[in-house]
Order: C-alpha cells, then structure tokens, then sequence
C-alpha cells in the first residue's frame, strides 16, 4: 500500500481536519508506506500574507506531528520543495477536460457568485492535486469527504492519461474515508462543514483550543430542544444534534448506536458537559505536544528537509515517465 494525503497550511488544525482525515493518516502508518504533506501551492490559489505563510506552514507540520504523524516513518514534506507537483500539473492539464472542473462542487462554493473574480489557480486546483497523488503513485489516500470528488477526477485523468498516452504510468487512487466522521459540521449550522474559513471561531473547535475554551463553544453549539432519540434514525433532520453525537462516537471510537444507548432520553444540558469532557481529555496530550514541537522550529525545518529529500526522489521516476509518455 502506498499512502499519501495533504492538507492545506491556512489557519489551525480543526476537529473535522482530525476525525475526518489525521486520525486516518495516523492509523495508517501502520499499514503501508506514509507521504504526507503541506498543500502550500494549493493554499496561495487564495491570497495568503507572505509574512503569515512560513509560519502557518510550520505551525501545521508541528499540529501534525503532534496528533501522531510521525516523520521518522512517514515522509513529511512542504508540496513546494518537491517542484514536480508543478510540472505534472501542467502535463496533466492537457489531459484535464474543461467539463470536468466546471463540475467540482468544492470550487462552486468556495467562489459563489463571484466566479468571474476566482483565480486561474483556484479553478485548476484538482488537477494540482491529482498531480499530487500520481506522482507517488499512491494507491490509498484518507481524506473526508469533501475532497471525494476531487480523488474521483484524479482517476478521470490517470485513466484518460493512460489511454491517450497508451502507457501504464499511473496506478488509480483509492480515497480512505472514515465511516463515522467524514463530515464533521459547522458547531453554528448543522448544514455547513465545519471548516478554517469560517469568519466565526465559535463555529469550529481547533485543536490548540484550551479546555474552557472548549467547554464554552460546546455549550454555545446549536441544538434543539428534543432529548436524544434511542434510534440513530431518529437524528434524521436534527442536523445539529446528529453533528454533537457523531463527534462524539468518533472522539470515543464507538458506535453512535452505543452512544445514544447511554444519553436516550436526556437533553443537552447532560450531553454537552459529557461531549465537553470527552474532547477536552482526547485532546489535551495533542496541545501539549504542540506546545513542544512549537518551541524548536529550526528542528521542524529540518524534518521537513529530510522528507522533501525522499520524496524528491520518489517522485521523479513518475514525472520522467509523463514527460516520456508525451514524447517531450
Ligand atoms: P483541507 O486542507 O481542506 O483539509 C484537510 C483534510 O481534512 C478533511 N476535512 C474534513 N473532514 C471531515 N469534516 C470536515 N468538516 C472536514 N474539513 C476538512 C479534508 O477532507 C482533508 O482530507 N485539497 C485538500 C488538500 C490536498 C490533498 C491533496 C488531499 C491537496 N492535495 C492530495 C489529498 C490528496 C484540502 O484542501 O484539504
């Protein structure tokens, strides 16, 4: 198993970020060989401060690292020190169809109304990212379930690829989305993923939050006034209670059935103070660590001067193939 995922250095780590994919990427580890990496060429399809960027970059491998990758195993690396991305972005946008970026829905929302203003970047974007995953001809990659359609178009283009090229360069990726979180919701609105651009804080848990923090945004969460039904059915329609017990089966790795076995019958005044506890418990070694790693940045660069390394090389014999395929 090859597995590879990234995620995008803008703004802190959030619950939806963890249950949704690290977690994964953690647990993965153990199942075959690791490339993850900071999506830094996808974060500057949006205007991103050059002063804030290296930062941000160095705050997100040592979030990370301290949710459990572990860069003596995995190969942790900036998308920028491994130049191939780019080139195999631009060799697969001849492959990429017009049609098929029109239909991704993530740059729908992203843009809204304004489309005509949206960067050339932000448009192009999944085929920066199937470049990503081609390139290692990664064959697992743990993602939740936003990025599903874009996994899906990285397999039109390998696919098209091979045909047009009539090679057998790229291996078809497989998305590995968590059953139980792989949409985490907005903590305001039950229909919105929970998400870093969101203007409101109180909307997201990050995970550098401190436990009253914490407690406080979980007691401000929306929710309604019904008990907690017994069937997870009956969550059908309640957005934001299904969202407040679907972290919380997740933060305790058991099923919602279960969960909702212990609260029936209850509200949230009994609820919340238990999801609180929960998440403040499971998170609290994260924080920690964090604060740890944040204390030795020169050692963070270096991590990730020894991954690039790696993944340099892997990366290369794929991108010589394109070019070859293509007869350049
Ligand atoms: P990004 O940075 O938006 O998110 C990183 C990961 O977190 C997951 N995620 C969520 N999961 C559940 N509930 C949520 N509310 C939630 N919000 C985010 C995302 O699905 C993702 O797995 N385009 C990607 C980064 C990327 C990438 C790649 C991923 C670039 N190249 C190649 C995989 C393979 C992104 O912007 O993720």
């Amino acid at each position: 198993m090859r597995i590879l995922s990234g995620i995008q250095p803008t703004g802190n780590l959030h619950l939806g970020n963890y249950l949704g994919a690290i977690r994964n990427w953690v647990r993965m580890q153990e199942e075959g060989e690791c490339f993850f990496f900071l999506a830094d060429l996808h974060a500057i399809s949006q205007y991103q401060d050059p002063a804030e960027l290296g930062r941000a970059i160095r705050e997100m491998a040592a979030a990370l690292i301290a949710c459990g990758v572990d860069p003596t195993r995995a190969t942790l690396f900036r998308q920028r020190d491994v130049p191939a991305h780019s080139e195999l972005a631009w060799l697969l946008s001849g492959t990429a169809r017009i049609g098929w970026l029109n239909r991704m829905t993530q740059f729908k929302d992203k843009t809204g109304k304004n489309r005509e203003g949206a960067s050339v970047a932000l448009f192009t974007y999944p085929v920066l990212q199937a470049a990503d995953v081609l390139l290692y001809q990664a064959s697992h990659v743990p993602v939740g379930d936003d990025q599903k359609q874009h996994l899906e178009l990285a397999r039109d283009i390998a696919i098209k690829f091979n045909t047009d090229y009539n090679v057998e360069l790229f291996t078809l990726p497989e998305p590995t989305i968590p059953a139980a979180a792989a949409r985490i919701m907005s903590l305001r609105d039950g229909s919105a993923k929970m998400s870093k651009s969101d203007p409101s804080d109180m909307s997201r848990i990050n995970l550098n939050d401190d436990p009253d923090l914490i407690a406080q945004k979980i007691r401000k969460a929306k929710t309604d006034a019904e008990p907690l039904p017994a069937d997870p059915k009956d969550l059908d329609g309640r957005p934001e209670a299904k969202n407040l017990v679907t972290i919380y089966a997740a933060l305790a790795d058991e099923p919602v059935v279960d969960v909702l076995a212990r609260f029936a019958g209850q509200g949230f005044g009994a609820f919340k103070p238990a999801l609180a506890e929960l998440m403040v418990e499971t998170l609290r070694p994260i924080g920690g660590r964090l604060t740890e790693l944040q204390r030795d940045p020169a050692e963070l660069d270096r991590l990730l001067g020894v991954g690039a390394e790696k993944a340099r090389a892997v990366a290369a014999p794929t991108l010589a193939g394109a070019y070859r395929a293509m007869g350049l």
